[in-house]
């Protein structure tokens, strides 16, 4: 297959990138390369996608599948232009975050989405949501149901997480602030996790665009609740310490931030308005072959990892900030 990539340079997109090699597949990626380059092996082309339809002028020829990670409307606007005559199918990784409602557990992807941005560029996180909805729209409205995948991915873990959200428990787990071994966790019942490890996503990615899967779906991994997700990260942390298990509104009075960022327990969302978060329908995925790897694997392959480039940078509580609030349980 010859495989486009819009993106390639990061995290996911380099999992792309290499999961297409590894099959023999030819790969040409497009990005401005500015953090990183591509995996040896795929061709950067060097563009900026703000210059519009004219930014895919460098590439040549015909390609099977493009694989676009962008999250501008403006990229997808004009890449599905340049593109259309020249790419049979378009496969656009869109996010969870595209729903209305994120209080419903088990919605499907018929649920209600975010008004799609009408600006070409997304001007601060808070318009995330609507800049995923409108991305999926620019590809649906040119290449259509038949000749387009849309992934709406859920929480992306494993090793090269640098937003600590997947690698932060297994890491504190396996290096308790606490002189005891004691570890602060959140006590959330009922609340879930769905994870899928990069790799797995990437590979399904590639693999579906070879095969002309079609549709849109959550691209998650396997729905798991967050006690349950605790103990797997302790299990492959090796700790047996205590846990102090605290409520939210212990954590809430202490200006403790959920789900991500620093002075945060991570994973961690407040009940009921983010039940549906890490609880979405991903049969349509399962149904076109996604199959995720079990979540030990990637806690474990993600501590590895965090272990190779030193503690959480920015996520979850610093020593200091876990000593300091275990010191003030009974
Ligand atoms: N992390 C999660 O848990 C999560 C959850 C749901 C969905 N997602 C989605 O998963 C994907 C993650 O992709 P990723 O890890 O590869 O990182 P990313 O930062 O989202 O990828 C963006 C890519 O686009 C390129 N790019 C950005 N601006 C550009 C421009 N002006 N012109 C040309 N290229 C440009 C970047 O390369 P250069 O900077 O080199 O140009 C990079 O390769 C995203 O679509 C994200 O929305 C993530």
């Amino acid at each position: 297959m010859r495989l486009l990539v819009l993106g390639g340079t990061r995290w996911l997109g380099r999992e792309v990138v290499s999961a297409a090699l590894t099959a023999g597949d030819e790969v040409v990626c497009l990005a401005r390369g500015t953090a990183a380059t591509v995996p040896e092996g795929a061709r950067l082309v060097v563009a900026d996608r703000t210059a519009g339809t004219s930014a895919y002028d460098g590439l040549d020829g015909r390609f099977d599948a493009v694989i676009d990670l962008a999250t501008h409307p403006g990229h997808v606007r004009g890449a599905v232009a340049a593109l259309a005559d020249r790419c049979e199918r378009y496969l656009y990784v869109s996010s969870g975050s595209v729903y209305a409602d994120t209080s419903r557990a088990g919605a499907t992807v018929d649920a209600e989405t975010l008004p799609p941005l009408a600006a070409d560029t997304m001007g601060s996180l808070e318009e995330y949501g609507s800049a995923k909805v409108a991305c999926e729209q620019a590809v649906l409205a040119t290449f259509g149901a038949g000749r387009s995948l849309v992934a709406r991915a859920g929480l992306i873990g494993g090793p090269g997480d640098a937003s600590g959200r997947t690698t932060y428990w297994p890491w504190r787990f396996a290096h308790p602030a606490s002189a005891d071994g004691t570890v602060l966790v959140p006590d959330v019942p009922g609340l879930m996790t769905q994870v899928v490890d990069a790799r797995d996503l990437a590979t399904w990615l590639v693999e579906s665009a070879r095969l002309g899967r079609t549709g849109t779906v959550n691209a998650t991994g396997d729905t798991v609740p967050l006690e349950e997700h605790l103990r797997t990260a302790r299990e492959v942390a090796g700790h047996d310490g205590p846990l102090a298990a605290v409520p939210p509104a212990w954590l809430e009075e202490r200006e403790v931030q959920p789900w991500a960022g620093p002075r945060s327990l991570p994973l961690w969302l407040p009940l009921p308005e983010y039940a549906g978060f890490g609880d979405r329908d991903a049969s349509g995925a399962r149904g076109l072959g996604l199959v995720p790897r079990p979540l030990a694997e990637t806690l474990a392959d993600g501590l590895a990892w965090q272990e190779s480039v030193g503690a959480p940078a920015g996520a979850g509580l610093t020593d200091e900030e876990e000593r300091s609030f275990l010191a003030e349980l009974p």
